[in-house]
């Protein structure tokens, strides 16, 4: 930032897709947002998304939503979407879905769940991956999937499948070039490649060559490199927040989105807002945001918590 600037935050209240509609072509550097997951809670609100009856319906939406997002990124911004996956189940669900690891926040309106056509009970129904190919065949970029992998997940009952602890977080671009900051991520080396690169010659190395069938020789790196580009599983613990009746954002995800996708002073937005964290991360950041987000009371909610009133929604990891 420059001395003088000033940032800026807008809140919009509305569908997401009306609004962006009137938004600037080109005038956002990144866009990191969780939309509404598939059948998984009422948000008791008209209009929303994630209530579709089937998953082909609820992804073309999605698609639809992300053709205007696209528009209003500059030619070198990035997408950054979170979205969860559920199983094909009959009977109610919403209040929180234990089967992928969800308390009941409280809040929300129960939904009567039908088995999908195509799927029978107890299938995955694969949300998050068919969202990304679908953007990819309406001319997004796929750069990357990130497995954001929760140390803290809710235990399940299940015995028959692992417990599930990630979700995916895809990486998106507008453009085969684009701003993507890696140094401004990268994290720490691990204890034994710092042993590993303290090591100062090739014939200092010990160990890699006795690697079976390795023909290569020994490692090649050395030299004093403390830190590595970022990896693609993050390990962050959920966040618990006493007010938000939804699936928040933490903080530390939002993180190092806003750093690699959107410069100091630039723009952010977050088209399904929730309680705002992609609003708040970037002020902290020293970067300006837009957000919208359908339902008032959870404008209110941000309103409050970019004034520094609602202190509990930023401070309980
Ligand atoms: C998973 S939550 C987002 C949580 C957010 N990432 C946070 O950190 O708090 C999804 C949000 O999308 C909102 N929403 C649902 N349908 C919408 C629509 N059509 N337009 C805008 N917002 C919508 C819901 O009210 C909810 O707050």
């Amino acid at each position: 930032m420059k001395g003088g600037d000033i940032l800026t935050w807008q809140l919009y209240q509305g569908d997401a897709l009306k609004i962006i509609k009137d938004l600037v072509s080109e005038s956002i550097h990144c866009c990191v947002t969780s939309p509404p997951y598939w059948g998984l809670r009422d948000y008791g609100v008209e209009g929303q998304l994630g209530l579709e009856p089937t998953p082909e319906e609820y992804v073309s939406k999605v698609v639809e939503v992300f053709r205007e997002v696209k528009r209003v990124l500059r030619k070198d911004g990035t997408l950054w979407l979170n979205l969860g996956d559920s199983y094909a189940k009959e009977g109610l669900s919403g209040m929180g879905d234990p089967t992928i690891g969800e308390r009941n926040l409280g809040g929300m309106e129960p939904i009567k769940k039908k088995i999908p056509q195509g799927l029978k009970p107890k299938d995955l129904v694969g949300i998050p991956w068919r969202v990304a190919f679908a953007l990819q065949s309406d001319g997004w970029y796929l750069r990357s999937d990130i497995i954001w992998s929760k140390p803290n997940p809710m235990p399940e009952s299940v015995i028959d499948r692992p417990s599930k602890s990630h979700e995916y977080i895809f990486l998106l671009s507008k453009s085969n070039r684009y701003y993507y900051d890696y140094k401004s991520i990268k994290e720490p080396v691990t204890e034994s490649s710092i042993k590993r690169l303290a090591q100062t010659t090739l014939a200092d190395q010990r160990g890699s060559s006795r690697v079976p069938c390795k023909t290569n020789g020994n490692m090649k790196a050395v030299g004093g490199i403390e830190y590595r580009n970022k990896r693609t599983v993050w390990n962050i613990p959920t966040s618990r927040f006493s007010e938000a009746h939804f699936a928040t954002f933490p903080t530390e995800l939002v993180k190092p989105c806003i750093l690699a996708g959107c410069p100091v002073g630039g723009t952010a937005l977050d088209p399904y807002a929730g309680s705002g964290t992609t609003l708040f991360v970037a002020e902290q950041l020293e970067r300006n945001s837009v957000g919208i987000e359908l339902k008032p009371e959870y404008c209110s909610l941000i309103n409050r918590r970019m004034a520094g009133i609602e202190t509990n929604l930023f401070q309980m990891q």
